[in-house]
Order: structure tokens, then sequence, then C-alpha cells
């Protein structure tokens, strides 16, 4: 019997801590062949990726910037899905927001969304966050979440550490769903809060980062409103 056909998705970031574990997943179904953008193909931070199992037949790394449009554009083509993973996460202040995580994350997740469209992708899946929704003193205490939460912007601007990283995600996300609805793309975003585990990277994250310092008591929450 022949075997069944396999799909081909990109996943974007793949080296950074949640797009690997996502690879590892997407490579133990055996459905699947992955293309990984990474911004540094021959670096040792993505070794971890190639030693994974089924890599050597289904997994390949092809270098991206997501602010390249045209890099991106090569990655996606002949794609059937995308995760859209990659973002920076910054660990602290950002000294020069716009460069540092609002232009990544904004026009990054617009172009890979161009790039899907272009490429007629069936579904992209786009990590947004948590912090694109609950970053808001004017939600209600007491009312779940929901699809019709979203940080506040002016909120986000005011609390400068963490908060261009907030707004950064929660403007991609209303970028993603505007550009969903006028090209007619299927764009799903999902919404972790803080994302724990095992590293197989030698590098700390920054979620890893804020979970030590629970631990170590250093901080209560960066999003106590
Ligand atoms: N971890 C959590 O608790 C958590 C919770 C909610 C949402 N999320 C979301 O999950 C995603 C992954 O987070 P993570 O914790 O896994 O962070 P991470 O380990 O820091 O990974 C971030 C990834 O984004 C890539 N990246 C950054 N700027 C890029 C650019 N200009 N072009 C291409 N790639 C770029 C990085 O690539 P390099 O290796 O080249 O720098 C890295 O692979 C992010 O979208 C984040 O907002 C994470």
């Amino acid at each position: 019997m022949a075997a069944p056909a396999r799909s081909t998705v990109c996943v974007t970031g793949a080296g950074g801590f949640v797009a690997s574990w996502l690879v590892k997943l997407l490579l133990s179904t055996g459905h699947y062949a992955v293309r990984g953008t990474v911004r540094d193909p021959s670096g040792g931070k993505n070794a971890h990726l190639m030693a994974l199992e089924g890599a050597g037949e289904r997994l390949r790394l092809v270098k991206a910037d997501v602010l390249d449009h045209s890099s991106v554009a090569s990655a996606i083509a002949g794609c059937d899905g995308v995760f859209h993973v990659a973002s920076p996460v910054p660990s602290g202040p950002c000294p020069d927001p716009e460069a540092d995580v609002l232009a990544p994350t904004i026009t990054g997740t617009l172009n890979v969304l161009k790039a899907c469209y272009e490429a007629k992708v069936k579904r992209v899946v786009v990590v947004s966050s948590f912090v694109a929704v609950g970053f808001n003193p004017k939600w209600p205490k007491g009312i779940a979440f929901s699809e019709d939460s979203w940080s506040d912007e002016e909120y986000c601007r005011k609390h400068q550490e963490f908060g261009w990283y907030f707004l950064s995600k929660t403007l991609a996300e209303r970028e993603a769903f505007a550009y969903a609805a006028k090209t007619g793309l299927d764009v799903v975003t999902v919404c972790p809060t803080l994302v724990i585990g095992p590293l197989m990277q030698s590098s700390i994250s920054t979620s890893v980062k804020i979970f030590l310092n629970y631990i170590k008591g250093g901080y209560d929450s960066i999003i106590s409103i």
C-alpha cells in the first residue's frame, strides 16, 4: 500500500523554546515534512533541531528573517500550513521599542501572512499571547476573558518595561485578524499564558527566566494589574 501523502508545514522561529517543541511534535507524527525558519542555520543554537528524531528525513532549516518578506516567502512557498511562532520576547526594557519588538512582531506577522496568502497556504496558526488579552485594567473583575478581550494599548504604552512586548502582541494579533478578514486567509490565533517545560537548547528563553524568578521569589507577576 502506498504511504499516505505528507503535508509540508513551516514553523517560523523554529529554534525558539516553544517552536522547538512544536517541531518535535510535528516530526513525531510522521505526517509532516517540516520547514523551520531560523536566522542563523549554521549557528550551534539550532543544532538541537537537527538532532530530533526524523529530522534527517523530514526537517529542513531555511534562513529567514521575518522582517525580510522575500526570505519568508521563499520559506513558505509550497507549504500547506504555517505556524508563525517567531517574535522577539524581550527579558527586560526595550531601548528601541520599534526596532527591538514592534516591527519584528507586527510587520513580521504581516510579512508571514502575505507570504501565506501568496502561497495559498490552507491555514496559518499565529502564536499570539495572553499579553494581547489580559493587560487591561478596565476589564470587569469576575468576567472571563474571551475573544472580545484585548489588552489596552495606552496601558501597555505606560508600562514600558514589559508593555512594548504586550503592545506588540496585541497589535500583531489585531493586524492578523484584519488581514484575514480582508483576504479570506484562514488564520487561527492561540494565546498561551506562561509556557514552561524542559529546554532543548542551551540558551534560556524569557519565559523560563520568568519561571525561575517565580521559584526564586523574584517577582509576584509581571501582569499584576
Ligand atoms: N514562552 C511563553 O511562555 C510564551 C507565552 C505566550 C506566548 N508566547 C509566544 O510564543 C512565541 C515563542 O516564544 P518563546 O518563549 O519560544 O521565545 P524564544 O525562545 O525567545 O523564541 C523566539 C523566536 O523568535 C525568533 N525571532 C525573533 N525575532 C525574529 C526575526 N526578526 N526573524 C525571525 N525570527 C525571529 C527567534 O529567533 P533567533 O533564535 O534567531 O533569535 C526565536 O526563534 C512568541 O511568539 C511568544 O510571544 C510565548
